[in-house]
């Protein structure tokens, strides 16, 4: 199969002949698969203790043929040998760190993770005797020093949120490599289209599907990419703790995925659009956008990434409630806390952080932030409702 990305994105993972003849692959809508007889049963049983990929489904929690066909096409993309998918990219976080770490165990994470990762690492996983070392994200020495002789995993992102720093990944993987620990990679807001960890020595990617895999802010999942030895352990506690998705997300997965090429070029040519735009711009303080020659990853990003993404932060000129009238003010983004579909979406973060002050500081957001993750819309028609709601303010 001819291996662009646009190609694999239409037809990998997909059989060409469907059931009835069908061009998509069907919504498998069952909960459980049966056998003909009891010899048909002992058979699966033998070929599944014999190990390998297993050559049919047996209950829906550990797999669907509809789930299964997005779980190809997202390895296709990633270019790893198997993946898994997961009702949501928490889920298919807190599983892999399960499946991978024991009481005992260590975990080396960068420090400005998505909140609810840094949650599950300092506020749960220390009560089964898993401790964590928060390390910044551009300081190879400081992740190096952090690694102990009980570190089994280190888990990072890029570009992460809202800051859009990004990971020296093969640094990252160099490290890890002399140490023997598996890594990982949150890899949301890159895409396969802009990043491939696993070319650089990562072991395993992770994204939260919901956003640009996706892509039309219609469905919850997660998806863990990797070589099929780490998988088996992940798809044994995915199995266990029951975090499967299911055939209707893994439907319209599949759906949103055929157009995932042509959907992150549109939001990567906004994003840099915008960025552009608004460094200019007397009303904005400061912008945060990897694209950008002032950014501090920028020449990282230049290496690493094929496009530099959707999102795009900045500071208002002005206070918390001026702020707020901007984001208010503007006509084309809806006003929530998600990314990565066709439709922009917009927020100011500390709003919906929480509502006391000291905790954003803490989390290190400013109130005069705003976080744009753009769509798929016209470039112009973005920048002309940037323009007059930064006008009126
Ligand atoms: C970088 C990143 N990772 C993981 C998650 C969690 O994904 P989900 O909301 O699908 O559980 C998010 C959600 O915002 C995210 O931004």
């Amino acid at each position: 199969m001819a291996n662009h990305f646009s190609t694999l994105a239409v037809h990998a993972g997909e059989d060409k002949r469907k059931p009835y003849g069908a061009l998509t692959t069907p919504i498998v809508q069952t909960s459980t698969y049966t056998f003909e007889n009891t010899a048909e049963i002992l058979d699966f049983m033998q070929r599944k203790a014999a190990g390998g990929q297993p050559t049919r489904d047996e209950y829906g929690r550990y797999s669907n043929p509809t789930q299964s066909a997005a779980e190809r096409k997202i390895a296709a993309l990633e270019g790893g040998e198997r993946a898994l998918l997961f009702a949501s990219g928490m889920c298919a976080i807190t599983t892999a760190m399960f499946a991978l770490l024991s009481s005992g165990h260590h975990l080396v994470l960068v420090s400005d993770a998505y909140r609810r990762t840094h949650e599950f690492a300092c506020r749960f996983l220390t009560r089964w005797g898993i401790e964590t070392t928060l390390v910044p994200i551009d300081d190879p020495a400081a992740l190096a020093a952090a690694i102990r002789p009980t570190t089994r995993l280190i888990f990072s992102e890029t570009p992460t949120n809202p800051y859009l720093r990004v990971m020296d990944l093969e640094k990252m993987a160099e490290i890890a490599r002399r140490h023997n620990i598996i890594t990982a990679i949150d890899s949301t807001f890159a895409t396969p289209i802009n990043l491939r960890p696993l070319e650089y020595g990562v072991d395993l990617v992770i994204h939260s599907a919901t956003k640009y895999l996706g892509g039309h802010n219609d469905l919850l999942a997660g998806v863990v990419i990797g070589p099929t030895d780490i998988l088996a352990k992940i798809e044994a506690a995915r199995g266990v703790l029951g975090g499967t998705s299911n055939p209707h997300d893994a439907y319209l997965l599949l759906r949103g995925l055929k157009t995932l090429d042509l959907r992150v070029r549109r939001q990567n040519e906004n994003g840099l659009r915008v960025a552009q735009f608004l460094e200019g711009h007397p009303a904005v303080r400061r912008v945060y956008y990897p694209g950008l020659p002032g950014h501090p990853d920028h020449e990282i990003a230049r290496q690493q990434m094929m496009g530099f993404g959707g999102v795009v932060s900045f500071e208002i000129e002005g206070d918390m409630d001026k702020t707020s009238r901007f984001v208010d003010r503007l006509r084309l983004p809806y006003v929530g806390p998600t990314l990565g579909g066709v439709e922009s979406v917009i927020e100011q973060p500390v709003t919906l952080f929480s509502l006391d002050r000291e905790e954003w500081l803490e989390a290190g957001l400013k109130d005069n932030l705003v976080r744009y993750a753009l769509g798929i819309e016209d470039g112009d028609d973005l920048i002309a409702d940037l323009d007059q709601a930064l006008l009126g303010v």
